[in-house]
């Protein structure tokens, strides 16, 4: 984020202080269809619109630096691995054997010098050329030409990797992001490493998980005892670039920003920003580490979680710095995530289920869900 957003930013805070809403969330009640959450047509429009026609965040850039390094999908619905190869090249493939469709590379393997099928053996190279055939005589006149894996688009872009679904498709992560990639490109993701990544499953829609994040109203009630007091009850700013949002809600001390000279204020000392990049990626920034949150549904009441954090090795060194990190990773992930807000969510699941509710009334402050939910219908008629 540019100095001049960042101060912009912070000044929006500062006036949505006194009146404590963004009126340009949306500026009326509007009502959600609970369909969206639990219907099988729904999903599977979801599946080949949504989630085939834009490009994706497959993963931090840090895992495939070096040859044979590689990404594997954490999605069974859309496998691919990313590796990248002896010539230095990255590439994705669907994760799918040419013969009979095993699966084919398991996670387990550290480096990759060639992907070998578990099931009969057929060999691939990693630019995706089937290199050999078990008992190729069984095969007699077979054009190996054909056979090799399925390429998808890939592309690093500020030290993450996109991916596009759509084999042939093209891909260009800068334009797709416009201004808030820019704006993301201050925070230097390229520069960070790994620190952990969980992987869950949680029982509840997708956008219902991802729509937690998008609102602020209920940081008060349900974070009461963890993170509630770091912020300022509900003064939150937006803005929309095509289908991506960027937030930043003011915390607690925003106040002391007057004190200090605007030319040396810097966001996140005062802000916490966060980009829900569309479809299904949501990203948060911290002070001093970065939560990269992606969201893929198995069903329409069921949907794997990630959740990865990167950090600047110089800002964590030594066992020290090691046991902060836990400290916050377990802190952030396990009890504000997965015991407050998926928890929360899942229950409204549940809920779903036993009707009550043929909508979700959404107030002026979770304005951003209907703008999520907007941008998801655009996308099911092709209009985003
Ligand atoms: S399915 Fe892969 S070698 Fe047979
Ligand atoms: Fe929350």
């Amino acid at each position: 984020m540019k100095h001049e957003t960042q101060v912009a930013t912070l000044k929006t805070l500062l006036d949505l202080r006194e009146t404590g809403r963004d009126q340009k969330m949306l500026g009326e009640v509007v009502q959600i269809p609970v369909r969206n959450y639990t219907d099988e047509g729904i999903l599977d429009r979801e599946m080949t619109t949504v989630f085939r026609n834009y490009p994706m965040v497959a993963g931090h850039a840090s895992h495939v630096r070096e040859p044979g390094a590689y990404l594997r999908s954490d999605w069974d619905r859309f496998p691919f691995i990313v590796v990248r190869g002896r010539d230095g090249a990255l590439r994705a493939f669907l994760n799918v054997c040419r013969h009979r469709g095993a699966r084919l590379c398991t996670g387990r393997e550290d480096r990759l010098k060639a992907v070998v099928c578990p099931f009969h053996g057929w060999v691939y190279d990693l630019d995706g050329s089937l290199r050999s055939i078990t008992k190729a005589y069984d095969f007699p006149d077979l054009d190996v030409s054909r056979f090799g894996l399925t390429e998808l688009p890939v592309r690093e872009h500020m030290g993450l990797i996109w991916i596009h679904p759509t084999p042939g498709a093209s891909l260009d992560p800068a334009a797709y992001l416009g201004e808030i990639g820019q704006d993301m490109e201050h925070f230097d993701i390229a520069g960070l490493v790994s620190f952990r990544k969980n992987i869950v499953t949680r029982k509840a829609n997708w956008k219902l998980l991802l729509k937690t994040y998008l609102e602020g109203y209920h940081v008060p009630f349900l974070h009461r005892d963890t993170i509630a007091k770091v912020f300022r009850k509900g003064v939150i700013a937006h803005l929309e670039q095509g289908p991506h949002i960027r937030l930043a809600a003011a915390r607690a001390n925003i106040l002391d920003a007057l004190e200090a000279d605007s030319a040396s204020w810097r966001i996140l000392d005062y802000a916490s920003v966060y980009y829900s990049l569309f479809p299904n990626a949501f990203f948060i920034m911290h002070p001093d580490y970065v939560s990269i949150n992606i969201f893929y549904p198995e069903a329409p009441d069921r949907t794997i979680w990630t959740h990865e954090m990167l950090y600047r090795p110089a800002d964590f060194e030594g066992e020290e710095g090691q046991a902060a990190l836990r400290k916050r990773f377990e802190y952030t992930n396990d009890v504000v995530f997965d015991l407050e807000d998926f928890a929360v969510a899942e229950d409204v699941q549940t809920c779903l289920r036993y009707g009550g509710n043929d909508y979700h009334t959404l107030g002026l402050e979770e304005g951003l869900l209907a703008l999520f939910q907007r941008n998801v219908d655009q996308a099911l008629t092709g209009t985003v």
